[in-house]
């Protein structure tokens, strides 16, 4: 039985595709930067950058949606044997990657708009511009924005090294309840 709801011990379909769309859209958002940074001032750099912003814009609304869902359903409790400084190190990540998956596209949106290049979702929908084309907030935005790439790359590598690290030496059920398959049972 598909359980879209999550509770106390996994969780449910819903919050599972939220989690797996916005990594496999954050990949393709990484890809996009190092093939639009590669390329030379042009129509095709443009082109790369203009995917690049709807990609983002994209796992700015999902992160949204993704937060209230989360905020309608009660969250799987943190296993009891995990120490309590884990618990407290998982709590504080997860807050740090919501965090950056909302802040970084604003920042690139915010950035978009002091360069004085609108910014549209896959040429349907143009967004407003929150702020006037402005040089040096640009450069400062475009900063802050790269800085908030990096931090979220390096805190999602943290967090897939705990996650492989709960499957493969801990032996437990974290990673399986964020994945449609059945839970180990704890104790025989
Ligand atoms: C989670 C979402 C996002 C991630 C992880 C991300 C990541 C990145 C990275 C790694 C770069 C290359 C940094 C550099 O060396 O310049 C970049 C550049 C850029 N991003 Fe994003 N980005 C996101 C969302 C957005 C959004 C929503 C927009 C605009 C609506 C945007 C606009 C841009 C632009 C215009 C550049 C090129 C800046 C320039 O070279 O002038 N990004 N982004
Ligand atoms: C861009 C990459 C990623 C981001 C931004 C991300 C973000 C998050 C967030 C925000 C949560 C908290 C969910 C909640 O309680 O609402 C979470 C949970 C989780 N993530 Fe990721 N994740 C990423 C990649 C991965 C990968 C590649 C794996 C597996 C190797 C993974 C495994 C997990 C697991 C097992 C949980 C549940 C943890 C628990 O039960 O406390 N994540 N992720």
């Amino acid at each position: 039985m598909l359980q879209l709801k999550n509770d106390e011990s996994r969780y449910g379909v819903v919050a599972q595709l939220f989690h797996w769309t916005i990594v496999v859209l954050i990949i393709v958002q990484f890809t996009l930067a190092n093939r639009a940074d590669a390329l030379p001032l042009g129509s095709a750099k443009i082109a790369v950058l203009a995917q690049h912003k709807s990609f983002g814009i994209t796992i700015l609304s999902l992160a949204l949606l993704r937060l209230i869902w989360r905020w309608l359903n009660p969250v799987p409790a943190e296993p009891l044997d995990i120490p309590r400084w884990q618990r407290i190190a998982a709590r504080v990540s997860h807050i740090g990657l919501y965090a950056l998956l909302l802040v970084t596209p604003v920042v690139g949106w915010l950035m978009s708009s002091a360069r004085n290049f609108p910014v549209s979702w896959f040429g349907l929908v143009t967004l407003p511009d929150f702020i006037e084309p402005n040089r040096p907030a640009y450069e400062f935005l475009h900063e802050t924005h790269e800085l908030l790439a990096q931090t979220l790359f390096w805190l999602a590598l943290l967090h897939v090294a705990a996650a492989l690290k709960h499957h493969f030496i801990d032996k437990d059920n974290v990673l399986r309840r964020m994945l449609p398959v059945k839970l180990k049972q704890d104790r025989p």
